[in-house]
C-alpha cells in the first residue's frame, strides 16, 4: 500500500561532490536512518578533491552504503515511496555514480524517481529532525531568509514559501567554504580546511588580526578572493617573523609550520572577517524582507562561530534561527531527502531522461 505523498517514505541518494550518502526518511522530516561514506582521509593525501578518485570512491561505496542505509532503517527498497536523488551541481563523474544508481533502483523497483537540487537539499536541512536537529527552535517559518555556505556555493535567498526562491546575493568569486580550505592549505592545516581553521582559532588568545572585509556596497553579492590573497600576504609575513620559509619556497616545505599561537590567531582574524559579512548581509537581508525566520545550511554552517554570531543576531531582532545540526549541514542522503518529499508531494516525478547538471542554479533573480 503507498502512503500518503504528505508522509511519503524516500530513498535519496547523495554524490554530488566527495561524500556518499543515502538515507530514508519520512514525510521530509523524520530520519530513519542517513548513512554517509566520506572520502576525506582520500583526498587530504593530495589536499583537495581529485575528481576522477572522487567518482571511483562512490562506485565503491555506493552499494554497502544503499545496503547500510536500508538494514539501519529497517526497510526494503520494494517499501519506500519514492527515490530521489541529486542530478546538479556538482563534480559530473559525482553525479552520474549516484543518478545512474538511483535511476536503475527507481526501473527495477518500479517506484517514481525525483530529482533534486543539491542546494535546496541544503535548504530543507532545516526541516528535518530526529531528535538532535533543530533543538526547540522548531520548524521555519515563512517568509524566511536563508544563507547557505558550502565548499561550492555562497548565496543568500529569500523563500516566500516551500519551493520558491528569489535570490538575493552570491558570491562573485570563491565560496566561503573554497575560501577556508585555500587558508587551511597556506597555514598547513589538514583537509579540510574549514574544521582545521575552526578548531586552531579557538586556541587564539589573542584577538587583534585584522583581515579586510568585502562588502560590496548595499549588495548581497559576497567576494572572498580578496581575503584569500590578504591572508596569503599576512601568513607570509608572519612566517618571515619566525624565520620561516616564504610564498613558493614555503610551498616545497610543509613541515615547516607557523607556531601554534602564530596560527591560532591568524585563523581566527580570517574567520571572524568571513562570519563578520556573512551574518551582516544575512540581518540585513532578513530586516529588509521583514522575514519571519532565518536559515542557516551548508558546510560552512557547522562553524561554530558563525552559528554562534548568527544565533545571537538573530536573537536581537527576535527572529527564530534555524540550523541544522553540523552533520546536516555537510553533505548527506536526508537532505536529499527532505527536499525530495516536497517536489515528489507537489507531484515532481522525473524519468530515466534525467541528466546529471553539473551547474545547475537554485534560482535566478
Ligand atoms: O556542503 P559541503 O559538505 O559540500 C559542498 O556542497 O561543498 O561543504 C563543504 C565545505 C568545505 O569547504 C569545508 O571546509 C566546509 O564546508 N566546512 C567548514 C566547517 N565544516 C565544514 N567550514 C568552516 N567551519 C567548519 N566547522
Ligand atoms: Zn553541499
Amino acid at each position: 500500500m503507498t502512503a500518503p505523498v504528505d508522509d511519503a517514505l524516500i530513498l535519496s541518494v547523495e554524490s554530488s561532490c566527495d561524500e556518499t550518502g543515502i538515507a530514508v526518511t519520512r514525510g521530509g522530516r523524520s530520519i530513519l536512518s542517513n548513512v554517509v561514506a566520506s572520502q576525506t582521509a582520500l583526498h587530504a593525501v593530495s589536499g583537495g578533491i581529485v575528481p576522477e578518485v572522487a567518482a571511483r570512491a562512490h562506485l565503491r561505496w555506493i552499494v554497502p552504503v544503499l545496503d547500510q542505509a536500508l538494514g539501519d532503517a529497517a526497510v526494503t527498497v520494494d517499501d519506500v515511496d519514492a527515490v530521489a536523488v541529486t542530478y546538479g551541481p556538482g563534480l559530473a563523474g559525482s553525479l552520474l555514480v549516484g543518478l545512474n544508481f538511483a535511476k536503475t533502483l527507481a526501473w527495477v523497483h518500479d517506484k517514481p524517481l525525483v530529482g533534486v537540487n543539491h542546494l535546496e537539499g541544503h535548504l530543507y536541512a532545516a526541516w528535518l529532525h530526529d531528535g538532535a536537529n533543530g533543538g526547540d527552535t522548531g520548524e521555519p517559518v515563512f517568509p524566511l531568509v536563508a544563507l547557505i555556505v558550502s565548499g561550492g556555493h555562497t548565496f543568500l535567498v529569500e523563500m516566500p514559501d516551500h519551493l520558491t526562491y528569489r535570490l538575493l546575493g552570491q558570491t562573485v568569486d570563491d565560496a566561503a567554504g573554497e575560501a577556508f580550505d585555500k587558508v587551511g592549505r597556506l597555514l598547513g592545516l589538514a583537509y579540510p580546511g574549514g574544521p582545521a581553521i575552526s578548531r586552531a582559532a579557538e586556541a587564539a588568545t589573542r584577538h587583534d588580526a585584522a583581515f579586510p572585509r568585502a562588502w560590496l556596497g548595499d549588495t548581497y553579492n559576497f567576494s572572498f578572493s580578496g581575503l584569500k590573497t590578504a591572508a596569503r600576504r599576512t601568513i607570509d609575513v608572519a612566517r618571515a617573523d619566525e624565520g620561516l620559509p616564504t610564498g613558493k619556497a614555503a610551498e616545497a616545505e610543509p613541515a615547516a609550520r607557523l607556531s601554534a599561537a602564530a596560527t591560532a590567531e591568524l585563523s581566527w582574524g580570517f574567520q571572524d572577517s568571513i562570519v563578520d559579512v556573512l551574518v551582516t548581509k544575512t540581518i540585513r537581508a532578513a530586516e529588509s524582507s521583514r522575514a519571519r525566520s532565518i536559515v542557516l545550511g551548508g558546510g560552512v554552517a557547522a562553524n561554530s562561530a558563525l552559528r554562534t554570531r548568527l544565533a545571537g543576531e538573530a536573537e536581537a531582532l527576535g527572529l527564530p534561527l534555524i540550523v541544522p545540526r553540523p552533520a546536516l549541514c555537510t553533505d548527506n542522503g536526508a537532505m536529499i531527502g527532505a527536499a525530495g518529499a516536497r517536489r515528489f508531494a507537489a507531484g515532481e516525478r522525473a524519468d530515466l531522461s534525467l541528466d546529471a547538471r553539473p551547474s545547475l542554479p537554485l534560482a535566478r533573480r
